[in-house]
């Protein structure tokens, strides 16, 4: 088998980074290491940023998300027991972000996918890469029990934090940057009104951080701060409920409506950013090359503006015939990446409560919401990297 760019997972980078090359007439197959069912039951964040939104209706994905989708102006902090809205659309010239849930998109993407007949090999095992430091790469994966090979002249790394292609980089060659955080975020989705059916709330108390989050209009998205070491079987759905509403200001949490969970998980939170993110005729993109910790929804946006940048890379390539976009890609996307990565840690210090602030700790917290509320310059600036920093 050939193809032109070998796509290695079928998460949203590697759907989009797929649907980009379709429409710019470049070849791709994607290999993925599960089933398709598998990947659409993880559950992820889902803020999406305009040029998040603009990409998937530009490959022709956006037509539930635009139906379905519920646009938010603005966001909001508790912290003392009182709310304060920040007016995002006001303070970014009508920017806005988009609630609409990853698994959706990663749906759509999949099935956009599927009705222009492209190539995706799900349940791959034994997935490798070879000789990306040459000009014919290779991958191979084993399909029923028969091994295969995939010649290509690019692979594009789309396999997340632990897929096996920047494993396949020597040591030597990549430097990688991390943050781990000492607690983790208890996550239930349930199928009640959500609380804030028009902004996205973000509580600071000193019992820990929590959120109010959505899927739709009937479907909710909650977290809270919990301890690392914490397991999901010690939390009742009764314990969470409780817990969230002793978080937010009173009126907030007499109206949260509450119901069974449908999915029920803890997520540590981990800032990562490994460098470059191109090695020879390898490129990675999104969670292969970094992670953000959740707080901003931040992650599924910055895999878009990679595979952006990489596909206008690719299209450089083959139709304009200049190796500057792919020399460039590393360097143009790790500089969006690290401001990201800034905000995302930034909010995340700011909400969280750290077992060793102590005193000092947490009234410097209070001394900085303050102001972000009180300053017309802190609040753009939050809502300008809210609504996503121009690609
Ligand atoms: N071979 C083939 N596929 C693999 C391999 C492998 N060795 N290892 C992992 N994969 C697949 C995973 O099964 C997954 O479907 O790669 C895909 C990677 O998808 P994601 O982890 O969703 O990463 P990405 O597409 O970059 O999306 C980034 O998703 O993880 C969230 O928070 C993240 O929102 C961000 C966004
Ligand atoms: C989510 O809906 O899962 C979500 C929303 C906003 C965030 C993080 C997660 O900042």
């Amino acid at each position: 088998m050939r193809t032109q760019v070998a796509i290695i997972g079928a998460g949203p980078s590697g759907l989009l980074l797929g649907a980009l090359l379709h429409k710019a007439g470049i070849d791709n197959i994607i290999i993925e290491r599960q089933s398709g069912d598998y990947v659409l039951g993880r559950i992820r964040a889902g803020i999406l940023e305009q040029g998040t939104v603009d990409l998937l209706k530009q490959v022709g994905a956006g037509e539930r998300m635009q139906t379905e989708g519920t646009v938010h102006h603005s966001i909001e902090l508790v912290f003392k027991n009182q709310r304060h809205a920040i007016d995002v659309h006001g303070l970014t010239d009508g920017k806005v972000v988009t609630a609409y849930g990853q698994t959706e998109v990663t749906r759509d993407l999949m099935d956009a996918r599927q009705a222009a007949g492209l190539p995706t090999v799900y349940e791959a095992g034994d997935v490798s890469i070879h000789y990306f430091d040459s000009a014919q790469p290779k991958v191979r994966y084993v399909k029923d029990g028969q091994t295969h090979e995939i010649a290509c002249d690019f692979i594009a790394g789309c396999d997340g934090f632990h897929g096996v292609c920047r494993a396949s980089v020597p040591k030597a060659s990549i430097q990688e940057f991390e943050r781990v955080y000492p607690f983790g975020w208890l996550g239930v989705l349930a199928d009640v009104p959500p609380v804030s059916p028009h902004a996205i709330v973000y509580g600071n108390h000193e019992r820990g951080f929590s959120l109010c989050s959505m899927r739709s209009l009937t479907r909710s998205r909650y977290y809270i701060q919990c301890a690392i070491d914490d397991k999901v079987e010690q939390w009742s759905d009764q314990a969470f409920w409780d817990e969230l509403r002793l978080r937010l200001d009173p009126k907030l949490a007499e109206r949260i409506i509450t119901g069974p969970s449908i999915e029920k998980s803890i997520a540590p939170l981990r800032s990562f950013v490994a460098e470059p993110m191109r090695f020879g005729r390898l490129f990675l993109a999104g969670d292969a090359a970094h992670i953000v910790p959740p707080t901003g929804a931040k992650g599924l946006n910055l895999a878009a503006s990679d595979v952006k940048y990489l596909s206008d890379a690719f299209v450089d390539y083959y139709i304009d015939k200049t190796e500057a976009g792919i020399d460039g890609y590393s360097e143009r996307s790790l500089r969006r990446v690290w401001k990201a990565e800034r905000f995302s840690w930034s909010l995340t210090t700011l909400m969280h409560r750290f077992p060793d602030a102590g005193g000092f700790g947490q009234k410097i917290q209070e001394a900085e919401l303050e102001y972000l509320v009180s300053s017309k310059a802190a609040s753009t600036a939050l809502a300008e990297n809210y609504v996503g920093l121009p690609l």
